[in-house]
């Protein structure tokens, strides 16, 4: 159901931005929906950053799977178990880069009345493929907003295009790229669990990019588009100052650029933006130091409390008169530099509006 309604409308999408060129709304579908889209896409992303930066980590919460660093003579593990923060980028580096947590992913099955775990890379391979072909494409893409192209972008492109097969050269980061969206799609698809558990969220993002890739092949080997039309639009676009090139290009670059549009609107509100959250993970980016460094939690506030001595003298007759001993030795404290955990509804005065 959620499948089938993110298809229709990734599928609306397409004929709008159809309907959009055949009534050449040209200035609307190839310069202002881009730049909205580009605007929400930096001030979305720019808000996600702030609001996520903002939110206090009140816990050392650092995900282990190896041993801290203890005694000299106990093995230290220091990816799976950071205690500077250089061993926190040396393990954020190979996450963000080599999905190394994914790696570990297992599969759980039922053989009769058995739980079941295996080893499962699928995943983790089919992530790697469509992430690193995304990237690579979005960098060949740059050759369309620069003029001269830098040279690495040129060897980035000669690279890609390899195997020199095919009039213009295919692409392997386009097959790759296609291969892990549609594993990506199936495993949701197929799998009764991972169905089980996926919403429209996440079908829509990757039926949108499906979309994206599908329209970038045709417009590049089968309905070709004036490139040096394109490259005139591009090239406006990215020094602000954008106008519809004379010779006419075709519908499908329109639907490919509009749904680019909304994917840059959508990225910063939707689950896409693990890919700056990630940073921001308190079980990702804390060193797990916390026998060494006290960790102070910022919700801490000071807190009016009574000392055992003002109890007594509060309440001194009605103990005497229970017969509950008072002890005299009791003393007032000197200082009164007490904290207590954050109660919910109760805001600490530093959070206070
Ligand atoms: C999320 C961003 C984007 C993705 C994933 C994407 C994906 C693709 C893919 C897979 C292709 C097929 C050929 C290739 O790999 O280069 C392609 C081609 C193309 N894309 Fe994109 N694209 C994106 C953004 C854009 C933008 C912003 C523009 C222009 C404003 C654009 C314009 C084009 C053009 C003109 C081609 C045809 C290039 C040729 O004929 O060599 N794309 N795109």
């Amino acid at each position: 159901m959620e499948a089938g309604l993110s298809l229709v409308i990734v599928i609306a999408l397409i004929i709008i931005a159809y309907i959009g060129s055949l009534l050449e709304l040209y200035t609307l579908f190839g310069i202002v929906i881009p730049y909205v889209g580009f605007l929400v896409f930096i001030f979305g992303l720019l808000y996600r950053i702030i609001s996520y930066a903002k939110v206090p980590q009140p816990f050392k919460i650092p995900t282990t799977c190896g041993q801290q660093k203890s005694l000299p003579w106990i093995k230290h593990s220091r990816l799976e178990s950071p205690f500077t923060t250089w061993e926190v980028v040396l393990r954020m580096f190979f996450e963000i880069f080599f999905f190394r947590s994914l790696f570990r992913n297992l599969r759980a099955e039922l053989q009769g009345r058995r739980l079941v775990y295996g080893s499962a890379k699928w995943l983790w391979l089919g992530a790697i493929l469509f992430h690193f072909s995304f990237l690579i494409i979005m960098l060949r893409h740059i050759r369309l907003f620069t003029n001269p192209v830098p040279s690495f972008i040129v060897t980035l492109d000669y690279i890609d295009s390899f195997f020199h097969l095919g009039i213009p050269p295919i692409y392997i980061t386009d097959l790759l790229i296609l291969a892990g969206l549609v594993f990506l799609l199936l495993r949701r698809l197929i799998d009764p669990k991972v169905n089980y558990i996926s919403y429209g969220s996440d079908y829509f993002p990757l039926f949108l990019i499906l979309g994206i890739v599908l329209s970038g092949v045709l417009m590049r080997y089968i309905f070709k588009v004036d490139v040096y039309a394109v490259k005139q639009l591009t090239l406006g676009l990215a020094t602000f100052n954008p106008s519809i090139p004379k010779a006419p290009i075709r519908s499908i670059f329109y639907i490919h650029l509009f749904l680019v549009s909304v994917l840059a609107a959508y990225f910063p509100f939707s689950k896409l933006v693990h890919m700056v959250g990630i940073f921001f993970s308190p079980t990702r980016n804390m060193a797990n130091n916390n026998r060494a460094v006290r960790h102070v939690n910022p919700w801490d506030y000071p807190v009016k409390h009574y000392t055992y001595y003002e109890y007594q003298q509060k309440f001194r007759d009605k103990m005497e008169e229970a017969g509950i001993s008072i002890d005299e030795e009791v003393e007032p404290e000197k200082e009164h530099e007490w904290y207590s955990l954050y109660i919910p509804g109760k805001e600490p005065p530093h959070l206070r509006k």
